[in-house]
């Protein structure tokens, strides 16, 4: 057990890091639970931590792309065109790993997932680093992702030593994750970069190949982000009538449902889903955390970051196995 303390002391975190410590960092989608990315010791404790399972591999955070390129053998052009209009920021890149990687990384796989962050603490504490960073999102295995320092203590306090504070996540969504296959780039999980903004500027097919099952498949298992009470996405209308007598939390885009429940959380009245999916998880947590039976959450506009918001919400209603 360990006292967890919050803090913004990045030489602090540099030191427990290289001494093969735990620490919880903040990025630009979610907050990350750090370990260095060479040291397998220190690799087994971010499983341990979050109760994961081994199966699912880790992405390595670095500060740029020299740093990335010591970690492939190979970096396509679409990847490179990318890279040079989205990183640092919301995107992972699957890549052929070099044997600077430990197999305890990629679980196995001949592909490591890459990331640049786009948050100057990160890009502080990694830039004074000389080992990638291991990081999932800072969450016991199967929860919403934290959003803010409090997030990772409630979930994680007594696992690991620190939190370094950063403040809110701005995308408040994980990061899109792209690999690249025969001048294809496929998307394999939706994020915080829109599949209309990488066909924009990758020159090649963009495909969409979201998986749910694992091992095999990259991305992630299919309940996920899951709140501990339940949570239904449709037409909150007649999803309201057939929880009629229970306590509901909604959750919607901009405009209110107009039916009176226990509680409401409009995202984004002004009608921005970029403040809607940077509000997500919080108002996921919030609701969950309320004296309530029943979250219902209305399905967003199929569009730009839409549909990642749309992504999580169905992993999250997800009750099956
Ligand atoms: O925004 C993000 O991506 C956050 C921040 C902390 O960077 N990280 C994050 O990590 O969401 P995690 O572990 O919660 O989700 C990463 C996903 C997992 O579903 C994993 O299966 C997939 O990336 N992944 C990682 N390495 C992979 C690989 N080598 N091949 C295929 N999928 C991989
Ligand atoms: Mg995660």
């Amino acid at each position: 057990m360990y006292n967890t303390t919050i803090g913004t002391d990045i030489e602090k975190a540099k030191a427990l890091l290289a001494a093969g410590e735990l620490v919880a960092i903040p990025t630009e989608t979610v907050y990350g639970l750090a370990a260095n990315g060479f040291n397998e010791a220190a690799i087994a404790k971010i499983y341990a931590a979050k109760n994961r399972p081994q199966f699912n591999p880790l992405i390595l955070h670095v500060a740029n792309v020299e740093q990335a390129e010591k970690l492939v053998t190979e970096i396509p052009d679409a990847c490179k065109r990318l890279m040079q209009s989205f990183s640092p920021g919301p995107i992972t890149y699957l890549l052929p790993k070099s044997s600077l990687v430990p197999d305890l990384v990629t679980a196995g796989s001949s592909r490591v997932a890459i990331r640049i962050p786009n948050h100057p603490m990160a890009l502080d504490l990694l830039s004074r680093l000389d080992f990638p960073l291991a990081a999932p999102s800072a969450n016991p295995s199967g929860y919403v992702s934290p959003v803010s320092a409090d997030h990772v203590m409630q979930g994680l306090h007594g696992k690991i030593p620190y939190i370094l504070d950063g403040g809110s996540c701005s995308v408040g969504l994980e990061s899109t994750i792209v690999g690249f296959e025969n001048d294809t780039v496929v998307i394999h999980r939706l994020g915080g970069i829109t599949a209309e903004q990488i066909r924009l500027v990758s020159g090649t097919e963009v495909r969409t190949a979201l998986s749910h099952a694992a091992p095999t498949a990259p991305g992630q298992l299919k309940s996920h982000y899951a709140t501990s009470k339940p949570l239904l996405i449709g037409d909150v209308e007649p999803l309201i009538n057939a929880f009629e007598g229970k306590k509901i939390g909604l959750l919607m885009f901009e405009h209110s449902a107009g039916i009176a429940v226990e509680k409401e959380i409009l995202l984004s009245p002004s009608g921005s889903l970029e403040e809607s999916a940077s509000g997500l998880f919080r108002a996921m947590r919030l609701l969950d955390q309320s004296d309530l039976d029943v979250i219902i959450a209305q399905r967003f506009p199929d569009t730009g970051i839409g549909r990642a918001i749309n992504d999580r919400l169905e992993r999250a209603a997800y009750r099956g196995d």
